[in-house]
């Protein structure tokens, strides 16, 4: 069986590393994996290094398409994949997430007729203001076997009318964690490199559209995270969007003492969460890693599709107010670690269930 795998942004790398060793591991010889990156995450710190990392197959195809407006990207990344499939005639592809590379994967095959699987299926933060929540209802719509990580996942696609070939199967991301924790423990030399100590920093992310597009929002997190600096260091990998739109708001001088690095790589990134007193972000992933590795977490959003994070009392949803997010902080300081009683997200198999029901189809 031929299966074409299409990525193209930091956390689909993540989620296909594990997909990819299981692929590997339980079905080589029977489903011949072949990666196309759209090219929408580039740099080496955005896409090389998890490739190395992680020991994913390098790319059969990289189609080059990134940045411009979301049409122009997804109409590119339309026209490269369909090319790509139109050559390797595959039987199934695989998509991941909620990226503008995932619909792009999803609308070219389905128009080929070639059946789609979607991992992280059944997501909603019930915001169609959000380019991903548009990206992952039209995915879900269009998929043929639909992996989701979670009941309320299920649950949501049940209340859509898709109950056919949907399996709940856990979490890629919980594989993800228990496989590298340790190494990332082991091998990562980051907290030395920035002079941390374990317990005394937060850790902080920040690039949603819905963030960074807006001044005033940008300006209340940053606001917030600089006055948490004067009481705990703060570190802040800095994704590019946010970098760019920093500058463009005239908002460097606002930081404080905030510490920016740059996009780390994910054995860093891993240390740094399973290291921090707390976590502050906007990000689906970091949400859950926080969460998996049993550190208190402030979600800058107003809605989780993690609602199950928040459910246990492990996560604070405060949106992009200053003063909600240094009561959240407060809050966390107060609390300490949270008391995690059971896990929603699986056994930790997810990757390899999802390459037994593919092999199975
Ligand atoms: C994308 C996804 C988002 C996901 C995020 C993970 C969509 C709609 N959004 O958002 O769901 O959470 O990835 O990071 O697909 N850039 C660089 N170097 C890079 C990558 C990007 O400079 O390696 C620049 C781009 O040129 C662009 C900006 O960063 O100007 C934003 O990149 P883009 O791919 O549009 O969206 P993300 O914010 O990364």
């Amino acid at each position: 069986m031929k299966l074409i795998t299409i990525l193209g942004a930091r956390p689909q790398f993540i989620k296909a590393a594990a997909v990819s060793r299981a692929l590997r591991d339980e079905h080589k010889g029977t489903i011949d994996e072949i990666i196309v990156h759209t090219g929408q995450h580039y740099d080496q710190n955005m896409s090389g290094v998890f490739f190395e990392e992680l020991d994913i197959p390098k790319p059969g195809f990289n189609l080059e398409v990134s940045g411009g407006s979301h049409g122009a990207m997804t109409g590119r990344m339309l026209e490269g994949v369909e090319k790509v499939l139109l050559q390797e005639k595959p039987d199934w592809v695989l998509i991941y997430g909620d990226t503008n590379s995932t619909l792009a994967g999803a609308l070219a095959a389905a128009k080929l007729h070639i059946p789609v699987a979607h991992v992280e299926a059944g997501l909603r933060s019930f915001n169609m203001r959000m380019p991903e929540e548009i990206n992952r209802i039209l995915s879900d719509r269009i998929s043929t076997l639909l992996f989701c990580p979670t009941d309320a996942a299920v649950a949501n696609l049940k209340h859509e009318g898709i109950v056919d070939s949907v399996h709940n199967i856990g979490d890629v991301m919980y594989d993800v964690a228990l496989f590298y924790r340790e190494r990332a423990r082991k091998q990562s030399t980051s907290l030395r490199d920035l002079g941390l100590t374990e317990g005394e920093f937060a850790l902080a992310t920040c690039h949603r559209a819905e963030n960074t597009d807006d001044p005033e929002r940008l300006g209340a997190i940053i606001g917030a995270l600089a006055e948490i600096a004067t009481q705990l260091p703060v570190i802040l990998p800095l994704h590019p969007r946010t970098r760019k739109l920093l500058a463009d708001y005239g908002m460097n001088q606002k930081l404080g003492g905030i510490r920016l690095t740059d996009p780390l790589p994910f054995l860093d990134m891993v240390a740094l969460e399973q290291a921090a007193r707390l976590v502050l972000t906007d990000s689906g992933g970091v949400q859950k890693e926080a969460f998996f590795y049993g550190v208190p977490c402030i979600t800058m959003r107003e809605e989780t599709e993690w609602v199950e994070t928040v459910e246990a009392g492990a996560n604070q949803l405060v949106g992009a107010s200053r003063d909600a997010i240094l009561n959240a902080f407060e809050i966390a300081m107060r609390q300490g670690q949270p008391n995690i009683k059971a896990m929603p997200y699986g056994q930790g198999d997810a990757a390899v269930r999802i390459a037994n029901l593919i092999a199975q189809h």
